[in-house]
């Protein structure tokens, strides 16, 4: 294995990142963050001098994840240490936050705790760990617990201290835009509140340069992120006419204008947050695609309450009927957690029976995971471990049969597909439809980055086979020409 120190000053960095799409756009941040310091992406921590794990907290076994991982990392950082060298170790992200000082009690291996509202400040973090490593040289010993800790929600915003975007952010053509961070509604089996902390939007003008910087990097399809992104409300560029704020449906008219952007989608959302303007964006902006991630939780009104999600089945059916209103083609997706504490077999039934009525594309299923500090915790009933797993596998068979069904309705169809990827065969290449659905062909690694028109062919579980199409006229989703 290659040494580390061989190749000059230059230092690695490996990230690891768990969970879910906003902690990979604030990976790819702290990369940005890390390379003025002369820190190269690396693709192992073998290879690294720093490993940052940014950590996801949101079920109780993705925290367990991180633990076992910090286990293995000191082990190398021990072998490290008897060959004369050295391993940081930082765990960022939620876990992070939640748990703060804790994770180094647990794994004193742990030299940065940072949370995800202070990644900006990792270079002074580093410095003081690299003095305390002089310090540990000068005496021999490290004191016990002598790891970094900012977990501060900083009054400074992040995004003012971040380097903008560059090419290294744009991954086949393809970008994350955070533009809204952390909840206040308080669902009460979900933590986001608690580790994200109070809802947060960027500045508009802020949003759009980002936006017009990630498409001159050669983006082609920008996904607004946000934990409740649709809760969007930014301070308005300043020569906005119509109100001192923008909601996210104006942001996506605006976004959509950036010549050469040809995709946008946002996740993910709250169903109370779809407002009239946002539904009618769907049937007026041909760029957001024809595709969006709704979650709904539970299809039972009395769990719907006690998840404090302020809304009922009726609500969820309504929104979809007016979104399929302006955008019949519409795909949805949702989230779905079985098992919340005191759900009966009946509440279980009105899921089935929401999912059964709706028709989803693709969706996430999770069994209820008890969070320490959430109202869901405290309350009795909480349900047996094996009536959560059969719910589960009812809900799973029932949400896989409208996936591949949903994908078999399509083939025959030319779509444009993004290509984003090698595939698995040699020779195969791996892109997604704008019902983000996986569609491989027969083609070259100089298709990936580009939007080209394929013909599907044959649909299975969770991909498609098609062959691209040389001639066929442009579709309603074609790249400018
Ligand atoms: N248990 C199970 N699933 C959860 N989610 C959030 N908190 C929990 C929990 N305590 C799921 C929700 C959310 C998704 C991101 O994770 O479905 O929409
Ligand atoms: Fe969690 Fe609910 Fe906020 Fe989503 S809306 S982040 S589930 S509290």
């Amino acid at each position: 294995m290659k040494d580390v120190r061989t190749d000059g000053q230059r230092k690695r960095v490996f990230i690891r990142t768990y969970g879910c799409q906003m902690n990979v756009y604030d990976s790819d941040r702290m990369a940005d963050v890390l390379r003025p310091l002369g820190y190269a992406l690396s693709d192992t921590p073998e290879q690294a001098d720093l490993v940052v794990l940014n950590t996801c907290h949101i079920r109780e076994r993705a925290s367990e994840k991180v633990y076992s991982e910090l286990g293995r990392l000191r082990d190398l950082k021990s072998e490290r240490r008897l060959g004369g060298g050295d391993l940081t170790i930082a765990v960022a992200g939620c876990v992070a936050q939640a748990e703060g000082e804790e994770i180094i009690q647990r794994q004193p291996a742990v030299d940065i705790v940072v949370g995800p509202q202070a990644y900006h400040r990792l270079p002074e973090l580093l410095a003081r760990v690299a003095r305390q490593s002089d310090d540990r040289r000068a005496d021999g010993r490290r004191r016990p617990g002598a790891g970094v800790l900012d977990t501060e929600f900083p009054a400074e915003s992040k995004f003012d201290h971040l380097p903008a975007p560059s090419e290294a952010d744009v991954r086949a053509g393809s970008a994350f835009l955070s533009i809204q961070e952390g909840c206040d509604k308080f669902c009460t089996f979900c933590v986001v509140p608690y580790t994200r902390g109070a809802e947060y939007s960027r500045p508009a003008t802020a949003v759009l340069r980002e936006a017009r910087s990630l498409v001159a990097a050669g983006a082609t399809e920008l996904t607004l992120l946000g934990q409740n992104v649709n809760a969007y409300h930014g301070e308005a560029a300043p020569s906005s006419i119509g109100g001192s704020t923008w909601g996210l449906a104006r942001l996506i008219r605006e976004i959509a204008e950036i010549d050469g952007l040809v995709r946008l989608r946002y996740t993910t959302s709250h169903p109370r947050d779809m407002d009239d303007d946002l539904i009618a964006v769907h049937g007026d902006v041909p760029q957001l695609m024809p595709y969006l991630h709704l979650p709904v939780q539970s299809g039972s009104d009395r769990i719907l309450e006690a998840m404090n999600r302020g809304h009922g089945r009726d609500h969820y059916r309504r929104l979809v009927d007016r979104l399929r209103g302006v955008r019949p083609d519409l795909a949805l997706s949702s989230d779905f957690i079985v098992g919340f504490p005191g759900e009966s077999d009946a509440d279980f039934d009105d899921t089935m029976r929401l999912v059964d009525e709706i028709g989803f594309a693709s969706a996430y299923t999770f069994k209820y995971s008890r969070r320490p500090g959430t109202p869901g915790a405290a309350l009795g009933d909480q349900l047996a471990e094996s009536v959560k797993t059969a719910r589960l596998a009812a809900l799973q068979s029932l949400l896989g049969n409208q996936q591949r069904d949903f994908n078999a309705s399509k083939v025959g169809a030319v779509v444009p597909v993004l290509f984003a990827e090698a595939g698995r065969k040699p020779g195969q290449i791996l892109g997604k439809s704008p019902w983000l659905q996986s569609v491989y062909v027969e083609g070259g690694a100089d298709m990936i980055g580009s939007i080209v028109n394929v013909r599907l062919l044959a649909a299975y579980a969770l991909s498609l086979a098609g062959e691209v199409v040389a001639d066929e006229s442009p579709t309603r989703f074609e790249v400018a020409a």
